[in-house]
């Protein structure tokens, strides 16, 4: 399927699911506010990879990425409550340590590029349409 939809309308603030879209995992991350506002607060001329949150979400709450470490292809740990989420508070990949922040950027570690942003749009206040 090019596109499908996702009802965001289950996943609680806090909370995180993974679904499959042109079978890659995506990300979807419902963010807090504290996670918001790390995300904000970074000075981007610190980043590998800089882009601004604002520029990587569509609404603050909602952080949607391709769930591939652009290191070499794994997939990151973050999304289940009780991985690890690394040193910034996002995803920590096992493969070989890249750490991302609560935006999916790049923060520490051998990954070149912040997670990549699928495309997608809200279709309603809580559904978004993936492709
Ligand atoms: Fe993620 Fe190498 S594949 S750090």
């Amino acid at each position: 399927l090019a596109s499908i939809d996702v009802d965001l309308a289950p996943v609680a603030e806090g909370q995180a699911i993974t679904v499959t879209w042109r079978g890659k995992p995506v990300f979807v991350r419902h963010r807090t506010a504290k996670e918001i506002d790390e995300a904000k607060k970074v000075n981007l001329g610190e980043l590998r990879d800089p882009a601004a949150d604002d520029a990587r979400v569509k609404k603050p709450e909602w952080l949607i990425v391709i769930g591939i470490c652009t290191h070499l292809g794994c997939v990151p740990l973050g999304q289940k409550p009780t991985d690890p989420r690394g040193d910034y508070d996002g995803w920590f990949c096992p493969c070989h340590g890249s750490h991302y922040d609560t935006a999916g950027r790049i923060r520490k570690g051998p990954a070149p590029a912040n997670l990549v942003v699928p495309q997608y749009a809200f279709t309603s206040d809580t559904a978004i349409r993936l492709g």
